[in-house]
């Protein structure tokens, strides 16, 4: 347990690695074909107009382990991809009929598969990027996402489990291309 803004956070460090929590550029955007390494991590995105319009954007999943999360930008906003592991799902699945949930919805009817969680980074309150992507950031005791600035949990499906914020994290469009490869947008 420890204390972060005020609020006491029980942390789910079970099984965290440091190359658990990594942020990986997007594939190409579709749109306009700019290649991957051309692309800088969102952390220091500053795409220009052009970018921004962007609508699309393609992500190659191949490299990321069962337990990592990353972030992708797409249209200058988080996205927040989670190869979840069978513990992870189950512990989720778990809480579909809990009583307790903000915004009731099954886990199922959240991803496309399973294994892979796909959301926007933006908490539903008010706008901040909830914490849960990097190593050593508060998870909350759901073990997803906690957002600092007014302390909404959310768990590893990405479903509000504490507000203010009223809502679960939204879900972008996005199709798979093949097991490894998804489009947003
Ligand atoms: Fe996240 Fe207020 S912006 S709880």
């Amino acid at each position: 347990m420890e204390t972060i803004a005020g609020k006491e956070i029980d942390f789910d460090s079970a099984g965290i690695r440091r190359r658990d929590f990594i942020h990986i550029a997007p594939v190409s955007f579709a749109a306009v074909g700019v290649a991957a390494s051309a692309i800088p991590l969102v952390d220091s995105m500053n795409p220009s107009a052009d970018i921004l319009a962007v609508s699309s954007i393609e992500v190659d999943l191949s490299s990321i382990e069962p337990g990592q999360r990353v972030t992708v930008s797409w249209r200058n906003q988080p996205v927040f991809i989670v190869r979840r592991r069978a513990i992870d799902i189950a512990r989720t699945q778990a809480d579909d009929a809990n009583p307790g949930l903000i915004d009731p919805l099954s886990d199922s009817a959240r991803v496309q598969k399973s294994e892979w969680l796909i959301m926007i980074g933006v908490c539903t309150h008010l706008g901040c990027i909830p914490l849960g992507q990097k190593e050593g950031d508060a998870r909350g005791k759901y073990g997803g996402w906690f957002c600092p600035c007014h302390g909404s949990l959310y768990d590893l499906s990405g479903r509000v489990r504490r507000g203010p914020a009223p809502r679960n994290l939204d879900i972008p469009p996005y199709v798979f291309l093949s097991d490894t490869k998804i489009r947003i947008g």
